[in-house]
């Protein structure tokens, strides 16, 4: 397992884990901030490397915030780790991923939950939180930090392979066939909606959870090739066929 870290802008470092069994990187991003906060945790089992990347730029028991974007196993699967370690840290998500999630799991304290618009301030940066539901899950989030324009859009836009930490390759097809070989959206329609509202905020940087980070200038191939073609579920699960109900 290889992870590696880099700085892609400011403050802000990739720590990113090649997966060949899935066929993607695992990305972590940490912001070095007053308030240092680690958005998605990676999987239980990537805490270990996770955290050894961690320190290379701070403690991990200076961590403020563990952020997660939707409640599944590579998002927040490492954050009792990480929590404890840091015992000031607090778990922020969605309003619905606490509310129904961390609640529902038992872990209603150092949690807080965030709605549409809501922000949360590190020290120098502020992140501005966007409800994103069913682009990918009912909880779904992304997360804008102000001060660089980068936006963490978690499971939207990823690319499959093992991607450097800045991609400037036209990958928007590979994400195509990915999502519909994954079968990780239900529909289309909530994922445009939330490209349009993404297009307007004039961002600077876009970083996916797999795949690399890219740039402004790259940004409408991939809204484009998300408005002109299909890719949501269609009866492929992580690349296996699920057999049709047959009919009564
Ligand atoms: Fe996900
Ligand atoms: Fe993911």
């Amino acid at each position: 397992m290889a992870t590696r870290i880099d700085e892609i802008v400011e403050g802000i470092y990739r720590i990113s884990t090649w997966q060949p069994q899935y066929g993607i990187t695992f990305n972590q991003f940490l912001i070095a901030d007053e308030r240092p906060a680690l958005i998605h945790t990676g999987m239980h089992d990537l805490h270990g490397p996770t955290r050894k990347a961690i320190c290379e730029v701070l403690d991990p028991a200076k961590l403020a915030y563990v952020v997660l974007l939707h409640w599944e196993g590579d998002e927040n699967g490492g954050m009792a780790q990480f929590m404890k370690e840091a015992p000031n840290s607090k778990l922020i998500g969605s309003m619905l991923s606490i509310q129904l999630n961390a609640i529902g799991f038992g872990l209603a304290e150092r949690t807080r939950g965030f709605r549409d618009g809501e922000t949360l301030d590190l020290g120098t940066r502020k992140l501005r939180f966007l409800e994103t539901p069913h682009v990918h899950h009912w909880d779904s989030m992304m997360v804008v930090d102000e001060k660089s324009r980068s936006l963490f859009p978690s499971d939207l836009f990823i690319q499959p392979a093992d991607q450097p930490p800045l991609v400037t390759e036209n990958l928007s097809m590979p994400m195509l066939e990915l999502y519909r070989a994954a079968g990780i959206f239900a529909h289309e329609l909530p994922i445009r909606q939330v490209v349009d509202r993404l297009e307007k905020m004039n961002l600077a940087w876009v970083h996916p959870m797999h795949g690399g980070s890219f740039q402004q200038n790259a940004f409408s191939n991939y809204a484009r090739a998300l408005r002109e073609n299909e890719f949501a579920y269609r009866g492929m699960l992580l690349g296996r066929e699920i057999a049709k109900v047959a009919p009564m």
